[in-house]
């Protein structure tokens, strides 16, 4: 192995790429259409120029926080993916080791490789369950009651999927599973193509009722996660939901939609500070953390930078990689002069990075 300390997330990313089947690379990072929206995530981030405020006696940051009643070490969590096991046979449950090393959750994704069970016994920090809602109702039912058997403490429904965007990646290498990948948790079936998979899975006409319904099959919170609008995100809280997550998974879904830091300022407007507002995509860095923080996410979503982790490294490759996350938001904090997680306020960014109107 490679002896130098990775000190970046790009560090974590080569090393993994160099251990990956080039199509299960591609698979990882790819993103819908012509990738716009996925570069967009990122180019957002790089936009942002965070104003340091000198001589305030802030001291040594605090980076813990309170997200749904529960405590977490620092403002952010593994965002739910698909078959961690691509990247490492122990999967989800070395993700959930290194994720409870930091104290930090895990959303475990409906596609899970290992089964809730292992991994619920392997974590040492929330686990929350993200959920498609299938064409077969009863097959979401199920895979909600095992995980809250197994302990996990909330539901983070994806609504942004009605049916898979287009990986133009996956249909040039005719992406398939490699064997021996399956979805843990769901029932036997052939899951080869996730293409195919969810066209004939996924359930295009969900409605502003599935929360309600998810309510009514289980006793945890419901989070949405795929909201890009201020009147989706006011939906949401009406429809009763406990939680928002800005996202637009990692622009694997509609090409051309904004990029999440841009749109999180008026999602904020419209419903931050009553609900816990989280954002994912593009996250790389502990100052975009921090960035998200000042632009009114309660906390953030790590997705692809954590399986970068796992294939380079296991669990100790994915607590390196969340540590890069607490270190770098810890510097950042201490910098700017922001003693807590509460302070983080839109005081701290130059020009926020509002899209033209
Ligand atoms: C995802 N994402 C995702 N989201 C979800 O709700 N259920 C899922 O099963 C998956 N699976 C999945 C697999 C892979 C390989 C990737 C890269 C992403 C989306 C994920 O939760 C999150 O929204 C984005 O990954 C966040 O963006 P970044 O941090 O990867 O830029």
């Amino acid at each position: 192995g490679d002896l130098r300390p990775a000190l970046t997330v790009a560090d974590f990313a080569e090393r993994a790429r160099s251990r990956m089947e080039p199509a299960v690379w591609d698979f990882v990072e790819g993103g819908a259409g012509e990738e716009r929206t996925l570069a967009a995530n990122l180019r957002a981030f790089d936009r942002v120029r965070l104003r340091p405020r000198v001589l305030t006696g802030a001291g040594v940051p605090s980076l813990a926080t309170t997200v749904l009643g529960r405590r977490w070490a620092a403002p952010l969590a593994v965002a739910p993916m698909a078959y961690h096991t691509l990247m490492h046979p122990e999967g989800e449950t070395a993700t959930a080791r290194a994720a409870g090393d930091l104290g930090v959750p895990l959303v475990v994704s409906t596609f899970a490789g290992r089964p809730f069970e292992e991994i619920a016994a392997a974590a040492q920090a929330p686990l929350w369950l993200q959920v498609y809602c299938f064409r077969d109702r009863e097959t979401t039912r199920r895979l909600v009651e095992r995980a809250e058997r197994a302990g996990f403490e909330a539901l983070v429904l994806t609504v942004d999927a009605p049916r898979l965007g287009r990986r133009l990646r996956d249909e040039r290498n005719g992406f398939r599973l490699p064997r021996g990948i399956t979805p843990a948790n769901l029932p036997v079936g052939d899951y080869s193509s996730p293409a195919e998979h969810g066209r004939r899975g996924l359930d295009p006409g969900m409605d502003w009722s599935v929360p309600a319904w998810l309510r009514s099959v289980s006793r945890l919170p419901v989070l949405v996660k795929g909201v890009l609008t201020a009147e989706d995100a006011v939906r949401a809280r009406a429809a009763g939901a406990d939680g928002i997550v800005v996202s637009n998974h990692g622009g694997r879904q509609l090409d051309g939609a904004p990029a999440t830091l841009d749109v999180l300022a008026e999602i904020a407007a419209a419903v931050g500070g009553h609900t816990p507002l989280l954002l994912d995509g593009g996250v790389r860095r502990g100052s975009d953390v921090l960035a998200a923080l000042a632009l009114g996410a309660d906390a953030v979503l790590v997705g692809r930078p954590v399986l970068h982790g796992l294939a380079a490294g296991g669990r100790d490759g994915v607590a390196g990689v969340l540590r890069l996350f607490t270190d770098g938001l810890a510097d950042a904090m201490a910098l700017t002069g922001t003693a807590t997680v509460a302070d983080a306020g839109p005081a701290l960014l130059r020009t926020p990075p509002v899209p033209p109107t």
